[in-house]
């Protein structure tokens, strides 16, 4: 491996005298922007007030499919429509939710830095069925999981009355039937508002068009956790009605929408699944369990095998990097999955990995592991890249090798016409997903696509390089000692 990535002219360098650098530049530069902060400002604490809306057919564990419609009002109260749905295009309604609050902010998180903790009270959750069929499916939860407190909701032999709203949560009269549903609004304990500029598309128009985001907690991927977890990580963003992509034809339906009137989304031509080439993360990424990341894969359809690279931080807009994890294999043929419609189900071998730590507290924690459990004893130094192949993985940050997972994959073009990868969600207990029976229900944020052929690249680490201004690279990060304590902690409970 070579050694000139510290210093950003010497890095140039070696490239040139290792031709040709192969990687399409489109990755690399959207790699190199994420780095940059991607120009995203958090205000801190977050400015709820207004509408926000899904941008599109949302996937929760279960799978559930749904879009979500938000209004937060100046006097902290809150009023949200849930809309769900049979099918993954989230064109025909199931039912609908009307939840009813306020919301009260607290303090910064310290567990997901950059979020901020919050305290949320129920007035009311009503819900309107959208079909006999819907009715008759949800009594029959209720009636299975029968809960106290939630008598007289739905009688059996109840016929269905369109529009009409029946109460499943009320505070006044202590109703509660939203456990059946298996709902529960603890998404709005930790929030997060960010704020980018998007260029606009047409040539003719200068300029940039404001986008704000709103990240709230994310839902539990094993249902019996779902109504007791407190979330540390996010779902995919709701986006101010006002302040959004463009173009965003989903944005607008939903806006318009009420629990009477549930958005049906436009049609779309479902494209096959192509995963040969090049993926890209589209954000700086925050797992439950505070990990903060950026991800890049490489799909060879020709042979079979994967590369990924999953690049660590210790902070929320992926400037300062923690380690860098190199991981290959091969993957299986995928079959259309029967639970997920729309998903695709592959099987995932990683026989070959390779750590680089970024910045001192990794090293330390690499070099103080057990002799023979991650790489060679005491050899880690920062910027430096490590097989852990050898010693079967690396037992301090949970990798095992080989290892298998079992993967829920689909790929999406989005407005823009721009191909979409999502890969399944992480288990949120931070296991693996090691067995059939794990495997994902809903997925992660999407990776865009690149670079359309397979294509390799030998410095990975230099793109960490090729945008820093300073040459001391890493030398300069240094996260807090608490965040490294536990970091080491969830590491270990993450994986044992
Ligand atoms: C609820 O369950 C009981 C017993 O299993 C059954 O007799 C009844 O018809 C069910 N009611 C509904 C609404 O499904
Ligand atoms: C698979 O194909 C890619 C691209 O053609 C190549 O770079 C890689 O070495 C191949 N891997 C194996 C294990 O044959
Ligand atoms: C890790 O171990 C190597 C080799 O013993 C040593 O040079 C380096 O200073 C150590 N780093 C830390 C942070 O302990
Ligand atoms: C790198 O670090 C050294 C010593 O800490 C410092 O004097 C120098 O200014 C730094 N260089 C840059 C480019 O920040």
């Amino acid at each position: 491996m070579l050694r000139c990535w510290w210093l950003a002219g010497l890095l140039l360098a070696c490239a040139a005298a290792e031709p040709p650098l192969r990687w399409e530049p489109r990755c690399r530069q959207q790699l190199r922007h994420l780095q940059d902060g991607a120009r995203i400002a958090a205000r801190l604490p977050p400015r709820l007030e207004g509408h926000w809306v899904s941008t599109g057919c949302e996937v929760r564990p279960g799978p559930e499919f749904l879009t979500r419609s938000y209004l937060f009002y100046a006097n902290r109260l809150f009023k949200a429509y849930q809309f769900y749905y049979w099918d993954p295009s989230c064109r025909e309604p199931l039912y609908s939710l009307v939840i009813k609050g306020k919301l009260r902010l607290r303090q910064a998180s310290w567990i997901t830095r950059g979020a901020t903790e919050a305290d949320y009270h129920l007035h009311k959750v009503g819900i309107v069925f959208h079909s006999q069929k819907a009715m008759r499916e949800v009594a029959s939860w209720i009636n299975q999981t029968s809960s106290e407190g939630c008598s007289g909701f739905l009688p059996p032999g109840r016929t269905w009355a369109p529009g009409a709203l029946y109460e499943l949560l009320s505070a006044k009269s202590e109703r509660d039937c939203t456990a059946a549903l298996g709902f529960a609004m603890h998404e709005l304990s930790l929030v997060r508002v960010e704020k980018h500029y998007q260029p606009l598309l047409e040539p003719q128009q200068s300029g940039s068009q404001l986008v704000e985001e709103l990240y709230l907690g994310d839902i539990h991927t094993d249902w019996l956790e779902r109504l007791h977890y407190r979330p540390t990580g996010y779902q995919r963003p709701l986006q101010n009605a006002v302040h959004h992509v463009h173009p965003c034809p989903a944005c607008g339906i939903i806006y318009r929408a009420d629990e009477h009137h549930p958005p049906i989304l436009p049609a779309r031509a479902e494209p096959p699944m192509q995963l040969s080439g090049s993926w890209v993360s589209t954000h700086c990424e925050v797992r439950p369990a505070v990990l903060f990341l950026t991800r890049y894969f490489i799909f060879h359809g020709n042979n079979h095998t994967w590369e990924g690279y999953y690049y660590h931080y210790s902070d929320p807009l992926c400037k300062q990097p923690t380690f860098t994890i190199y991981a290959s294999g091969r993957y299986t043929q995928g079959v259309p999955s029967s639970k997920v419609r729309g998903g695709t189900e592959l099987a995932f071998k990683v026989t070959q990995a390779r750590v680089t730590p970024m910045d001192q507290l990794t090293v330390m924690m690499l070099n103080s592991s057990e002799p023979g459990s991650c790489g060679l004893t005491n050899s880690w130094s920062a910027g430096v890249e490590q097989d852990i192949t050898p010693t079967n993985g690396c037992l301090a940050l949970g990798i095992k090798l080989p290892h298998t997972e079992y993967e829920l994959f689909k790929t999406e073009h989005d407005t823009r016409d721009r191909s979409l990868l999502y890969v399944g969600e992480r288990p949120t207990d931070g296991s693996s997903p090691d067995r059939p029976d794990k495997r994902p229900t809903s997925y992660q944020a999407p990776l865009i696509q690149c670079a359309g052929a397979p294509e390799e690249f030998s410095n990975y680490v230099s793109l960490k390089y090729l945008g820093e201004e300073d040459a001391n690279g890493s030398e300069a990060l240094k996260p807090l000692p608490v965040a490294f304590l536990l970091f080491i902690a969830l590491q270990f409970l993450r994986w044992d």
